[in-house]
């Protein structure tokens, strides 16, 4: 039978299980207190993915508010901080729906642009975002410690309208 995700937002409850993906998934490991502090103050941008009652993939992201200008304040922008799905559950879709959802709590809250920060070699989590709208906007060289670069990545809300206008054409 196929699996189906159930995506919803995360809760301090899952901080164990959301470290656990991570140190199984990503070279990139934070501190239980980063993750508290990240799940505390932006769990309203913050997804878990479960099926049948087990986490299988979160994704961490939070909101950056820009210094303000003397025309006001720009629109904050959403970071993804840490997204991962567990080996045995990928390829099915379930990051993308992971991600989606978490894009659109940044949507709800203000956001019209998001990126993220990705290894150049990561080509299963680079084609993710790209069938998301992201859009490679530049390469961070040496970002990572061990001295790999990173591409910066972006989706923007205004770029996504102008492309559908123009496939409405
Ligand atoms: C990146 C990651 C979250 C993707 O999760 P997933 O649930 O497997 O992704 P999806 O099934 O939603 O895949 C969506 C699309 O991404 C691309 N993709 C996913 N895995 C891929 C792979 N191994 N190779 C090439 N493309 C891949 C495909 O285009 C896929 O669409 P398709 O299945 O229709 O071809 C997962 O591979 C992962 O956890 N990797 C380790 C952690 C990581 O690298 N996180 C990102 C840090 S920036």
């Amino acid at each position: 039978m196929e699996q189906s995700v159930t995506v919803r937002l995360a809760e301090l409850s899952d901080i164990n299980d959301i470290i656990k993906i991570n140190r199984l998934c990503l070279p990139e490991n934070y501190s239980f207190d980063f993750f508290y502090r990240i799940l505390s103050e932006y769990g309203f941008a913050c997804a878990v993915g479960e099926v049948e009652g087990k986490v299988i993939g979160y994704a961490l992201s939070r909101l950056e508010r820009p210094f303000s200008t003397f025309i006001g304040l720009s629109a904050s922008k959403g970071h993804v901080i840490s997204i991962a799905v567990i080996p045995s559950h990928r390829k099915k879709g379930f990051g993308t729906q992971i991600m989606k959802y978490g894009m659109q709590k940044l949507i709800e809250h203000g956001v019209d642009t998001i990126y993220l920060e990705v290894r150049v070699s990561n080509v299963a989590a680079v084609e993710m975002y790209k069938r998301l709208g992201f859009y490679i906007k530049r390469e961070f060289k040496h970002y990572y410690r061990d001295g790999e670069s990173a591409f910066v990545m972006e989706w923007g809300r205004k770029q996504e309208s102008e492309e559908s206008e123009e496939a409405e054409v």
